[in-house]
């Protein structure tokens, strides 16, 4: 990502996120959901294990230097200009942040 636009992401999260950070967890049910979700759309250009294929690798070894908002916002606004879509529609701003976080410790399987 350039600098610049490592900024501009930065900042949009600070203004969008108006200091009340995600905290609200997503419940069992919905959790289930999103992992289907990641699993099934997201992998669709991710990789099935989610390993890069249309988009970059989401694993742990590839996200771990990125700032979690950079990648919260990646998922609800999209990458303009990228077959990266805006997620926002269907997740709200917790749910993304869920989905951030578990990508970067690792994502867990579908049960
Ligand atoms: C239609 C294809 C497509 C789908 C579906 C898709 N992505 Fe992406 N995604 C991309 C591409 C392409 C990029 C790289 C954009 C760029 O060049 O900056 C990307 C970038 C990202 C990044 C930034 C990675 C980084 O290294 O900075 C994250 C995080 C991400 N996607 C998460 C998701 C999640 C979560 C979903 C499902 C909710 C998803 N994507 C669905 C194509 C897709």
């Amino acid at each position: 990502m350039l600098p610049s636009r490592r900024l501009a992401v930065t900042l949009l999260a600070a203004i969008l996120a108006g200091g009340a950070a995600a905290d609200t967890q997503p419940g069992a049910a919905r959790q289930r959901e999103l992992v289907r979700l990641v699993r099934q759309d997201c992998g669709s250009c991710h990789g099935l294990t989610l390993k890069g294929g249309l988009g970059p690798a989401l694993l742990p070894g590839a996200l771990r230097d990125k700032p979690l908002e950079a990648l919260r916002y990646t998922i609800l606004l999209g990458r303009p200009g990228t077959a990266m879509p805006a997620w926002k529609t269907i997740l709200s701003e917790a749910e993304a942040d869920w989905i951030a976080r578990r990508l970067v410790e690792g994502f867990p399987e579908e049960r």
